[in-house]
């Protein structure tokens, strides 16, 4: 079997160890007869796995007591909405950073529902810089400040959370996992699973328990989009996704046997200079439209200078085995995603494939 150095944003590049120990028990799981997606979600055996995955999640971040971590259907959109319709009822306000596509989506549901102070819009720079984390100031009255940990699609990261008089809310889609988190500073977090954590299909929430306890319950909110069920039923309260949550923990066992957070961010450091520096050897034919300090280590935004010299970039890096390195559709350019499942040896490919590329037509 050959594997391909895949690059895609998500759904992307998983552990081979992971998918190979998921193939190996997928059709009789543990010598059960059956396979684990078959079996009623109330058996032992699913339990097992299920609250594996949650620990797993628990042990790698380090999640303290006082928040507790959800396993969701929905990805991370419906939680554009849940966020709002849990935090900023009973007419709550919150301030929001528009620093892309992804912030841009979580802003415009969030506005349907309760009030939002957009309180830094990067427009004018077609978002490719963040607020200063020491100087952001939050809006009187607002009960949380929103941001996007990693902007997918535009390749900007935030390098440093700030430390506000309101807790964080985050969309960390794109680079959970991949660092530590500092949870005090935080009142809520979520992720669709596509990219550090496993198969789309599943999604995870990190709420602070005192937030969660003050969250409307299903008599205000529709049952399924209030968070309290599924706290109360350990992310059970109604049939969960259980082979993405099995996926789950075979890749939290995958990380901790790799060393964890540091070695996810450590290897995040190494394969993201690999690739900004193949840009800056060749700085004039390719060029990144991020400002420096806002780079993210999870997906690499690069242009060329024309689109035709674009395509053919993708063109021929596909045929190299370099695959899904075409930039978003609403922006074009390229993008090499570069999740933790993505080795060194993969970004060296795709630096060398660069540097050929920009001597030939450069
Ligand atoms: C940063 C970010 N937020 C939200 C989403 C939406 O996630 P989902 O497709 O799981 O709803 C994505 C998807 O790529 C993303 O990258």
């Amino acid at each position: 079997m050959s594997r391909i150095h895949n690059f895609s944003a998500g759904p992307c590049t998983l552990p081979l160890e992971v998918l190979q120990a998921a193939a190996a028990d997928f059709v009789d799981y543990q010598k059960m007869g059956m396979s684990l997606i078959e079996m009623s979600h109330r058996t032992k055996t699913v339990e097992a796995v299920h609250n594996g995955a949650l620990s797993g999640v628990k042990e790698i971040l380090g999640v303290p007591d006082t928040h507790q971590v959800l396993f969701l259907g929905g990805g991370a959109t419906m939680q554009f909405a849940m966020v709002a319709m849990n935090l900023l009822h009973g007419g709550k306000s919150a301030d929001y950073s528009n620093s892309g596509a992804w912030a841009k989506k979580a802003i415009e549901d969030a506005k349907k529902i309760g009030k939002v102070n957009v309180t830094f819009d990067d427009k004018a720079n077609n978002y490719s810089t963040l607020p200063d984390p020491a100087s952001i100031k939050v809006t009187e009255g607002a009960s949380f400040y929103h941001l996007t940990s990693n902007e997918t699609i535009g390749g900007i990261q935030w390098q440093s959370f700030p430390n506000l008089n309101v807790p964080i809310v985050a969309d960390m889609s794109s680079d959970f996992m991949s660092r530590p988190i500092p949870f005090e500073r935080f009142g809520l977090i979520y992720a669709g699973a596509q990219k550090n954590l496993g198969p789309a299909g599943v999604e995870v929430t990190i709420i602070r328990k005192d937030i969660l306890e003050q969250c409307p319950d299903t008599d205000k909110l529709p049952g399924y989009l209030s968070y309290k069920p599924h706290a109360r039923e350990n992310s059970m309260a109604n049939t969960p996704p259980v082979f993405q949550i099995w996926m789950i923990k075979l890749v939290t066992d995958w990380l901790k046997r790799k060393g964890g957070l540091q070695w996810a961010a450590s290897q995040a450091q190494k394969r993201s200079d690999i690739v900004y520096d193949a840009i800056a050897k060749h700085g004039g034919f390719y060029r990144s439209p991020v400002q420096q300090s806002v780079r993210s280590k999870m997906n690499v935004v690069w242009r060329l200078p024309t689109e035709a010299l674009e395509d053919q970039f993708v063109k021929e890096a596909t045929k190299a085995q370099l695959d899904g390195l075409k930039g978003h559709r609403s922006v074009g350019g390229c993008r090499a995603s570069i999740y933790n499942a993505m080795t060194v040896e993969g970004t060296q490919a795709l630096a060398q494939f660069m540097d050929e590329f920009a001597k030939k037509n450069g």
